[in-house]
């Protein structure tokens, strides 16, 4: 990462923002605003790829790539028409350079990378986690570091203390499945269609309380680390020796669920507690979760926390919030020299600071 002083014209434009880590091509565009970063949000289009893999019951790496490179193009155009400009009027662009997977993350580097390039802009990698835990930010009363971040998506669950922007400590993390992969992976054992975690969510909501009862993983000892892949077994066993019946799948579903939400619950509790903060932040695919954003909330209330969601739309992958942590890094002079880098592996931790 280099750090440049850019033109205050240069910043005050729009940046791009380009999302192509796995499964969706998301593309936004974003005026840095410091005090309200919603309201500098001018467009943002997606494209998910869930029907291309659902035949195969799971994302494929190739396909995404190539679906990646047809798909990409036409949605800046659309996000650049939604927002009435033209590619002159970018002062940046922002592009998730990992964790991910490689092939995707080439797509979207590659054509940020060159767009810049082309344009005389600096362009940025972002982590799509500090996406997820900034996506936040882009609601009406957006939180103030430092807060906890609970980040739940397909291949995270973390627990993150956030002191400042880029100022990150992990302070639990997952030891196998991580939650949102234990809710697709347990829909499937259930004979539920890919992608799982909102089927079974849904389903979820037809079940009997008390019916089925799953443990909740990792929480008889202290720690903020999580276990899910336990909780699958139990699923698992219970299904296999169940009438199969719809009733009873969505018995189970809904214990499932329970047993998920809950153990988050007890995780986020000790979590704040351990880093004395009294705000947390819920982001990632699995935020989008009715449970589990009705039960943080009714949590803060009793213990005197307050829980910050995005909207569902912002809780999965998107182009906006890869465009606001981009535009942040940018407007605090961070940019990336003209080589396309992404990483497939990246630790949250060693971002450098926005400041
Ligand atoms: O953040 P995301 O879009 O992609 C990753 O970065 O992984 O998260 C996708 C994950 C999937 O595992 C999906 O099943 C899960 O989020 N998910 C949900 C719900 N909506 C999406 N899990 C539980 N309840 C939901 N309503
Ligand atoms: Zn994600």
């Amino acid at each position: 990462m280099e750090t440049t002083a850019f033109s205050k014209t240069q910043l005050t434009k729009p940046v791009l923002g380009i999302e192509t880590s796995c499964d969706e091509t998301g593309v936004a565009l974003l005026r840095w605003h410091p005090e309200a970063p919603g309201e500098g949000l001018l467009s943002h289009a997606l494209y998910s790829q869930i029907k291309l893999h659902a035949e195969y019951g799971g994302v494929v790496p190739e396909l995404a790539s190539r679906d990646h490179v047809r798909k990409l193009l036409p949605l800046v155009r659309e996000a650049l028409a939604q927002a009435g400009l033209t590619p002159a009027d970018l002062g940046g662009v922002a592009y998730t350079a990992g964790p991910g997977l490689v092939g995707a993350l080439l797509v979207g580097a590659s054509a940020a990378r060159a767009m810049a390039w082309a344009l005389g802009v600096p362009a940025i990698g972002v982590h799509h986690m500090e996406g997820h835990l900034l996506a936040p930010l882009l609601e009406e009363d957006p939180p103030e570091p430092p807060f906890v971040a609970l980040l739940v998506s397909g291949g995270h669950s973390m627990l993150v203390e956030v002191k400042g922007i880029g100022e990150y400590r992990i302070l639990g993390d997952t030891l196998d499945d991580a939650a949102g992969e234990a809710f697709d992976k347990t829909a499937k054992l259930m004979g539920l269609p890919y992608p799982g975690g909102p089927a079974l969510a849904r389903l979820a909501e037809q079940g009997r309380p008390g019916v089925f009862r799953f443990s909740r993983p990792m929480t008889d000892r202290p720690g903020l680390d999580f276990s899910f892949s336990g909780l699958k077994t139990q699923v698992l066993l219970a299904w296999q020796q169940s009438d199969q019946g719809e009733q009873t799948r969505a018995d189970i579903a809904r214990a499932f669920e329970e047993a998920i939400v809950d153990t988050m619950i007890i995780k986020c509790r000790r979590a704040l507690q351990a880093a004395g903060a009294k705000r947390l932040v819920i982001a990632g695919g699995v935020g989008a979760n009715k449970r589990l954003r009705a039960e943080l909330a009714a949590a803060g209330e009793k213990d005197g926390f307050k829980a910050y969601f995005p909207r569902l739309a912002f809780c999965t992958d998107n182009g906006a919030m890869i465009a606001l942590a981009g535009a942040i890094r940018l407007a605090h002079g961070q940019h990336q020299d003209e080589s396309v880098q992404v990483f497939p592996r990246w630790d949250l931790e060693s971002l450098p600071p926005a400041m």
